[in-house]
């Protein structure tokens, strides 16, 4: 979470002014962190998670399991992935989602916030 915390601290967010910071701990105990980086032509902003998920499978190709993933947003608390996120988290085996409520951290099993999911083991 501390990770997390500091990414969103490097966000660009111009236009929501929403910042958001995630960070991936992997089987291989490696820290990737990612922000929220907003564009001009708002669609193509890509949201902290998946710059984390990014980072991290394109740093190793050894070490792409996630273990869990740690979302901090100063503007609201607790943060959760959006949609999209989930479904990039889940490729890579992600495990547990962690947020922070304001005063604690909160563990969900990733199972809980993408239930029947479709991933790479169903093609
Ligand atoms: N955002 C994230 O980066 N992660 C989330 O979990 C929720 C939303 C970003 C996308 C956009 O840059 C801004 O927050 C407002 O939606």
């Amino acid at each position: 979470m501390e990770a997390a915390r500091a990414a969103a601290s490097r966000a660009y967010a111009p236009y929501s002014n929403f910042h958001v910071g995630a960070a991936i701990l992997t089987g291989g105990g490696h820290i990737y962190a990612g922000s929220n980086v907003e564009n001009a032509s708002y669609g193509l902003s890509i949201c902290a998670e998946r710059s984390a998920a990014t980072a991290m499978a394109s740093a190793d190709p050894e070490d792409r399991e996630i273990e869990l993933v740690s979302v901090y947003s100063p503007n609201t608390a607790p943060c959760f992935p959006c949609g999209a996120c989930r479904q990039v988290l889940r490729e890579f085996g992600c495990k547990e989602v962690v947020v922070y409520d304001g005063q604690r951290i909160q563990r969900y099993p990733f199972e809980q916030i993408l239930p029947n999911s479709f991933g790479p083991e169903d093609l």
